[in-house]
């Protein structure tokens, strides 16, 4: 048998479906072990068997070759098996493999690297020490880049050879020989943390790798050959996709110019030769321990190890309230001890204090800005609802204007009663038919802000704040909206509102979306050469009318790409993160990511406004919590995203083609959630058949919108429910729960916590209904197919116009006549606060449509915020017009908040309005 025989065959593997990588190399192994079961049994005829089965080792080779486990040497044994027509053997080595893989047992059970009746002592010479004495530490992979000579050579066996019992870890090599395959084990192996790259490897992967050229240069990664640094070229490459592995150069030529040169900042050490290999273990040790270590945490876990007698309050800390209880003894047996035990109101023994962090936290909380890739991040126990009224606190002042996305949460908008600045609500596109909202075009946003300039109040413009992505999984060109917003008005600063999105981060696919995955973006863009070149050269091509010159009444700059200057701007951004609502943290648990050139000129008051609204008692298992999905994320969010995006994409197609499913069911693709004029790529579904991986990366990259793959919009309108009625009988009937509805739609979110399992389940029970509808539909008579098909009408297009914000009424504007339109909602939120000067109109009370007709105005009292969608349809000062009241009529959800069914619509008076009207400029407000 050929000694190499994994490398050296050359094969065919296309990326296109690049996530699901990994479900495609189980599949190939439950294949290969039904084959291999029935060979082994002697069921079948083998003439069919050996063929098959040696095609399924022939495509598993080339994959299998990424991974250490089960590795050259294993698949080796196997194929020797094969070879040597020993059915039992082969069954019986295929079925360990594939269920070593399936469960992960191979990371820590001896047994699943050896799939031959070894000698004791042979198998423990070849297990990782950690597994060999069965004392259990995190396993992990590390890549080694080398040139093909040193196939055999001895740098890898030594670095082996240094693994120690006393490691905190436990890893294995993969060996690669030139770039291309370093890449596809970046994009392949979940389970690498570090890759050492040595001198002299190639460029080229001598399997035939489609797509990948055009995958890498998606990452901005040219195949020019082999450019002089391909070590540094390598790491920035695998660095792109995969931010947190550690990449260590050991070379023999110039290191110490490699280690100064600015691309050597993605480097974690560079080494000569191999000269010092206990330094290269130890340094792969720290590095994984680096990100390993949760400072909060583990010091809560010391705290709660000692013996301390606590006279201060909370008198469950250390459950002496709760064991000894006669009555509440449930409680403790319910959570369990640690519980109590971690429970404290101390900030001192070993803890930190989130409002003052100098310790635990503050480290806990820096570890977090490096990785989520922002300057500085602010833990948060009291949800993003918290960190958003911070953040609107810290930044705005009475009197700014906002620009503001009325679908953003409503955090933000109380921030703004708060802060007193004005709203100037810009517009999503609307998605009628679904009853639901996209997001806010990129020439709403420039509009508004030339119309201020126009009006000589763009320098009140303090702050573009939106939501990426939307709840419904419209992600913006973040990149674009900052580039083009800054290009008009230079200091603007940013709140990108992700609290559904921190998981992006995660993603090389997600991360181009996200705010600081454009920041970092941007800055860079702004500070190259090339990029001042770009800059002069248009404003050449303006006749340098840029910047504060631009002429606002230039009906052009809303379609062309407006480059901001680079001497000038600052880049002030800001990102909100629900931590809890997709990563592993407890409820609340938020992060607030900043990433602000002048955040030291207003630190003191970001600390005022985290004072304002943190409680003096934070939570301290939120807190380690956050900790902890921190480290879940640098150590295993890459897998978990992939993973969850593969699921989406499973569910997505699986609906859209199962034939009786799709007869009532569809999920919407990027093509019905995205408006043509918003997606330029003209890309209308995800990968194949429909699109290869790399368009639809390019429509990531330029595309004005692009949909979330893992938020998914099933509509449920055809099957004759609405969004309401689906969600209660998928719970009750099924035991499945999803995230919010419209009027003929559920929304499903896949997270990081879903399995294969979860998505047969849900097909399983859509299958179900579909099956029950089409059997209901079977047997109707021709009267309640017509109802039905009536219901279905009135679902599908009986739908209210989505109704824009209006205006605010006269008395709470600066300039009435002013064509932008913001307002003061503080003034108007706090006149309703004199009950003599509030009304109240049933929402069917005729003397609304006469008052909408004939006037007096219908005033808003307060935020009308119906769920779902979870956004005010009204806020204080707004003038209430009909499509409004037509939307509040058809609405069928049961929570509105601000509004009370039996009191009707509260509203201004107009008399207490007109009073206010002649006292204007009073300074009431
Ligand atoms: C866009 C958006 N921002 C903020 C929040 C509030 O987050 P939290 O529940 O963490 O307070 C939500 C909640 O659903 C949201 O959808």
């Amino acid at each position: 048998m050929a000694k190499d025989k994994i490398a050296d065959k050359p094969s065919e593997m296309s990326l296109a479906d690049f996530f699901s990588a990994n479900d495609g190399r189980r599949d190939r192994w439950s294949q290969l072990s039904a084959c291999a079961e029935a060979y082994g049994a002697g069921r079948g005829s083998s003439d069919k068997l050996v063929p098959q089965i040696a095609a399924l080792l022939d495509e598993l080779e080339p994959l299998e070759a990424y991974w250490a486990y089960p590795g050259a040497p294993l698949m080796r044994a196997l194929r020797a098996l094969f070879d040597s027509g020993d059915a039992q053997g082969v069954f019986k080595a295929v079925d360990r493999i594939k269920t070593s893989i399936f469960s992960g047992s191979y990371r820590r059970d001896p047994s699943a690297w050896n799939i031959e009746e070894e000698a004791e002592e042979s198998l423990s010479d070849r297990l990782p020490p950690g597994i060999a004495e069965g004392a259990y530490r995190p396993y992990f992979e590390v890549l080694s880049v080398v040139p093909e000579s040193a196939r055999t050579s001895n740098s890898q066996r030594e670095l082996h050879k240094m693994r120690r019992p006393e490691d905190p870890f436990v890893f294995e090599q993969v060996a690669t020989f030139s770039f291309e395959d370093a890449v596809v084990a970046a994009i392949v192996n979940t389970n690498l943390q570090a890759a050492v790259i040595y001198d002299g490897f190639h460029y080229k992967s001598r399997h035939a790798l489609a797509s990948l050229g055009e995958l890498l240069q998606r990452f901005g990664i040219e195949d020019d050959g082999m450019p002089a640094d391909y070590g540094l070229a390598l790491a920035r490459a695998i660095k792109t996709i995969r931010p947190e592995i550690d990449i260590y150069l050991v070379s023999e030529r110039n290191v110490e110019e490699a280690a100064t040169s600015e691309q050597a900042r993605l480097v974690r050490r560079v080494f000569y030769e191999i000269e010092e290999l206990m330094e290269l273990h130890l340094s792969i040790m720290a590095g994984v321990t680096e990100r390993y270590s949760t400072p909060f945490f583990d010091n809560l876990k010391k705290y709660a190890a000692k013996p301390v007698g606590t006279f201060h309050a909370l008198p469950l800390a250390r459950g002496k309230s709760v064991f000894k209880s006669n009555w509440i003894k449930d409680m403790g047996q319910f959570y369990g001890a640690n519980l109590f035990l971690a429970e404290s109101s101390a900030t001192t023994g070993g803890l930190d204090s989130l409002l003052d962090p100098v310790g635990n936290i503050k480290e806990a909380q820096d570890k977090a800005a490096r990785a989520f890739g922002a300057d500085h991040v602010f833990f948060g126990t009291n949800g993003t609802s918290t960190s958003n009224k911070i953040v609107v606190q810290a930044l705005c002042r009475p009197g700014d204007i906002i620009l503001i996305d009325r679908n953003c949460h409503k955090s933000h908008h109380y921030g703004l009663v708060l802060t007193g600045s004005q709203p100037l609500y810009v517009e999503a596109f609307p998605m009628v038919e679904y009853s639901m909202y996209g997001a806010v075009p990129l020439r709403t946003i420039k509009q508004a802000l030339l119309t201020l300039k126009a009006e000589g109040k763009l320098d009140k413009a303090r702050m573009v704040d939106l939501t990426n992505c939307t709840f419904d999984g419209h992600m913006y060109n973040c990149l674009r909206v900052m580039q083009e917003c800054l290009a008009i008005k230079p200091d603007l600063i940013f709140l990108w509102d992700e609290a559904w999105f921190g998981f992006a981060r995660f993603s090389p696919f997600h991360r181009r979306r996200t705010a600081m995955g454009a920041a970092a973006k941007l800055e860079q863009m702004l500070a190259s050469a090339e990029y001042h070149a770009r800059y002069e050269d248009w404003k050449g091509q303006m006749k340098g009318k840029v910047g504060a010159d631009l002429d606002p009444k230039d009906p052009a700059l809303l379609d062309m790409t407006l480059l901001p200057d680079p001497e000038t701007t600052r880049l002030r951004v800001y990102q909100t993160n629900s931590t809890h609502k997709s990563m592993s943290a407890l409820r609340q648990g938020s992060m607030i990511f900043v990433r602000d050139q002048d955040f030291h000129l207003i630190e003191a008051q970001f600390q005022e406004a985290f004072y304002t609204h943190t409680s003096t008692s934070p939570n301290q298992q939120i807190i380690a919590s956050l900790d902890l999905a921190r480290r879940q994320m640098e150590l295993e969010g890459y897998e978990l995203t992939m993973s969850s995006i593969s699921l989406a994409l499973d569910l997505r197609r699986q609906v859209n083609s199962h034939p009786l499913i799709s007869s009532y069911f569809h999920t919407l693709t990027p093509g019905e959630m995205v408006p043509k004029e918003f997606r330029a790529s003209g890309v209308e579904d995800y990968g194949r058949p429909n699109a290869a991986w790399d368009k639809v990366l390019e429509a990531w990259d330029n595309d004005e919108f692009a949909l979330d793959p893992t938020r998914i919009t099933l509509v449920t309108g055809r099957a004759g429910y609405d969004g309401t009625q689906f969600k209660g009988l998928l719970a009750s009937k099924y035991d499945v729960q999803i995230n919010k509805t419209s009027r003929n739609s559920i929304l499903i979110q896949i997270n990081i916590n879903n399995s294969r399992s979860d998505i047969a389940h849900l097909l399983k029970a859509l299958a179900a209904e579909a099956r029950a509808v089409d059997q209901r539909l079977k047997d109707m008579d021709a009267n309640e197919k017509a109802a039905f098909d009536a219901g279905v009408k009135s679902l599908m297009e009986d739908v209210p116009d989505l109704p824009n914000f209006s205006r605010f009424h006269d008395v709470f504007r600066d300039d009435p006549k002013s064509a932008a339109s913001e307002g003061h909602m503080r003034a108007a939120f706090f006149a309703a606060y004199r009950e003599e000067d509030c009304e109240h109109l049933k929402l069917n009370d005729p003397k609304i449509d006469e008052r909408i007709a004939m006037g007096p105005q219908l005033v808003s009292a307060n935020f009308v915020i119906p769920y779902p969608p979870g956004f005010p349809i009204m806020v204080p000062g707004q003038v209430i017009e009909a499509d409004t009241i037509t939307f509040m009529r058809k609405l069928d959800v049961q929570e509105i908040h601000g509004y009370n069914a039996s009191l009707g619509l509260r509203l201004l008076k107009p008399d207490a309005l007109a009073k206010r009207s002649k006292k204007s400029g009073s300074g009431d407000r």
